[in-house]
């Protein structure tokens, strides 16, 4: 898993480090919801906190691979109100690894082809990833990225943070040639929402993990409330990461279509937009 580490984060990090049916080999760590020494930091503190320090965890960008504006002038990072900037959970005790994240990416796959690489933050990694070693990109089986929207934006009237905070490396990575991405997109994750409701259900099983994940998603609904918009699902919020987790256990849980879509990354308004080939309208390939 590539991560922000960030409340979404690290519900999807527990979901996936101990469901019985991944074997969560690794974990690289991004500048994103919060700069990557934090990203990095909240990661351990998830992993400790649910007994799996044992997973390692990689450091890697810790900006943009083109731009020098993110996070100014640009805008602010994500919403405090649904981002911790430190998870509630104690320090940790162990350190990322020595090797940089792009590199154990290019290592990882080249040595154990057959994986899925989930990515849940921008893509900066995989980008230099991808210049280290293009053969990279054929040695990964499946990529899974929560990114973009249809008809939905977070960040600007157009853009989706994960996108649009690095967009040159979106680019890079849509038009790399993976044999298999699928994006799981803002508009699929306002589906799948969790309720203060559930929330309760989950802080009755008394694990850790289960009282980390309702204390995290509890903020993030308190969090969308303070910025309700019309139409919104009231004492629910979605959580967005998790969703790649829960679609690569159970795949029914999403439809999926083969479509082209490429990134805006000169727009006046636009950077960062998805452009989605939705109705076919392009000769472009499906990506
Ligand atoms: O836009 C939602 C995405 O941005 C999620 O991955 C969230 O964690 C942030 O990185
Ligand atoms: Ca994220």
């Amino acid at each position: 898993m590539d991560v922000d580490t960030g409340t979404d984060d690290a519900v999807a990090i527990m979901f996936a480090a101990l469901h019985p049916d991944i074997d969560l080999v690794a974990i690289t760590t991004v500048n994103g919801n919060v700069p990557l020494e934090q990203t990095t930091d909240n990661t351990l503190r998830v992993l400790e906190w649910i007994g799996r320090g044992d997973i390692p965890v990689y450091a890697g960008m810790n900006m943009q691979i083109a731009r020098q504006d993110f996070p100014a002038p640009r805008a602010k990072r994500r919403d405090p109100k649904v981002h911790m900037p430190v998870l509630p959970l104690p320090e940790p005790k162990g350190s990322r690894q020595a090797t940089s994240a792009p590199q154990f990416l290019v290592d990882a796959f080249g040595t154990e082809p057959g994986m899925t690489l989930v990515a849940v933050a921008p893509m900066s990694n995989l980008a230099t990833a991808i210049a280290l070693d293009p053969a990279f990109v054929g040695n990964v089986v499946e990529l899974v990225i929560m990114g973009g929207g249809i008809f939905r934006s977070n960040m600007t009237a157009s853009a989706e943070f994960n996108v649009w905070a690095d967009p040159e490396a979106t680019a890079v990575v849509f038009s790399a040639g993976f044999s298999k991405i699928t994006l799981i997109p803002l508009d699929a994750t306002h589906q799948a929402r969790v309720s203060l409701a559930q929330c309760a259900a989950l802080r009755e099983l008394d694990t850790p993990a289960s009282k980390v994940a309702a204390e995290v998603i509890e903020f993030r609904i308190h969090g969308y409330q303070l910025n309700a918009l019309a139409g919104e699902v009231p004492d629910s919020a979605p959580v967005r990461d998790a969703l790649c987790i829960a679609a690569l256990l159970e795949p029914s849980v999403i439809d999926l279509r083969r479509v082209n879509v490429v990134v805006e990354t000169v727009g006046e308004y636009t950077i960062g937009a998805t452009v989605i080939d939705h109705a076919f309208l392009t000769k472009r390939e499906p990506n």
